[in-house]
């Protein structure tokens, strides 16, 4: 149960929980977007909850699952930034050891939230270098799929490349340009996000490798992505922002960057041709 002041931060327009407008009218309410009208608990402010043993096998189970999978299949960043940020299969990870690890490399730190955020709040949070994350795990019903946020795909599928640099400053500045887009450019900011933060791949010299959170953290997806049934098109912005995506399907294509330099350098193009930054 949440405390009736934790509540009240989360109220939507209408004056009710977005849980409870979602139960009302039949939606999963994790997939309900919250807006925030109170400060959400940064860094050493986080309590870490007390999570039970089921939930501590789940953790190890998606973490070895998908560390079995990665070597040779993500990138140099993701598996480094694994690392650096101290994710393993002992423990769920705590956000705010984890966010003061990810302040000593590139400054970002997280904000703990309590599920999928209205785009306005959650693009507010990472032009400012903060990364909203939940801290409850998925349950044994939903290991291989679930629709709603989480933090196996928050902490494991995203954490990890804010530790690289270049994309740890992109993701900044696509917060920035996403909280001054309007009608068409939301869309296509949203399909850059898409190709690169959630399905991103990278060209490194031993080959494609996997970025993307929405891959990284899902076992069909990792196979899918890098076995050759996904076409691989080079990265280019002004590509990816005509580019359509499916949500509920595998990928039929992805698009692959040169490097996160690239990545930065070609955001900052785009953006400023369209006046967003
Ligand atoms: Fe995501």
């Amino acid at each position: 149960m949440k405390s009736a002041s934790e509540s009240d931060a989360f109220l939507t327009d209408r004056g009710k929980t977005a849980y409870e407008s979602a139960v009302e009218e039949g939606i999963d309410p994790r997939c309900v977007p919250i807006h925030l009208n109170g400060p959400v608990p940064v860094g050493d402010e986080i309590v870490t909850p007390d999570y039970s043993e089921e939930d501590q096998n789940n953790w190890k189970f998606l973490f070895n699952r998908q560390m079995d999978l990665l070597p040779g299949r993500a990138g140099d960043a993701f598996m480094n930034g694994v690392e650096e940020l101290g994710i393993t299969s002992e423990g769920i990870p705590s956000l705010a050891k984890m966010s003061e690890r990810m302040e000593a490399v590139t400054n970002w730190r997280i904000a703990r939230i309590p599920g999928l955020l209205h785009e306005k709040d959650f693009f507010n949070l990472i032009s400012n270098r903060v990364f909203p994350s939940t801290d409850y795990l998925r349950g044994a019903d939903e290991l291989d799929y679930t629709p709603a946020p989480d933090c196996f795909h928050d902490m494991f599928g995203h954490m990890p490349m804010l530790s690289e640099p270049a994309f740890a400053d992109y993701y900044q500045l696509f917060g920035q340009a996403a909280m001054n887009a309007e009608g068409h450019q939301r869309v296509q900011l949203e399909r850059l996000h898409w190709f690169t933060v959630e399905f991103g791949l990278v060209r490194q010299e031993n080959g494609l490798r996997i970025f993307g959170a929405g891959i990284l953290s899902s076992k069909g997806e990792v196979t899918h992505a890098v076995n050759g049934e996904a076409k691989v098109i080079p990265f280019s912005a002004d590509r990816v922002v005509e580019q359509e995506y499916e949500v509920w399907n595998l990928q039929p294509r992805l698009f692959a960057l040169e490097s996160f330099d690239q990545l930065v350098s070609e955001f900052r193009n785009w953006t400023t041709n369209q006046g967003l930054l």
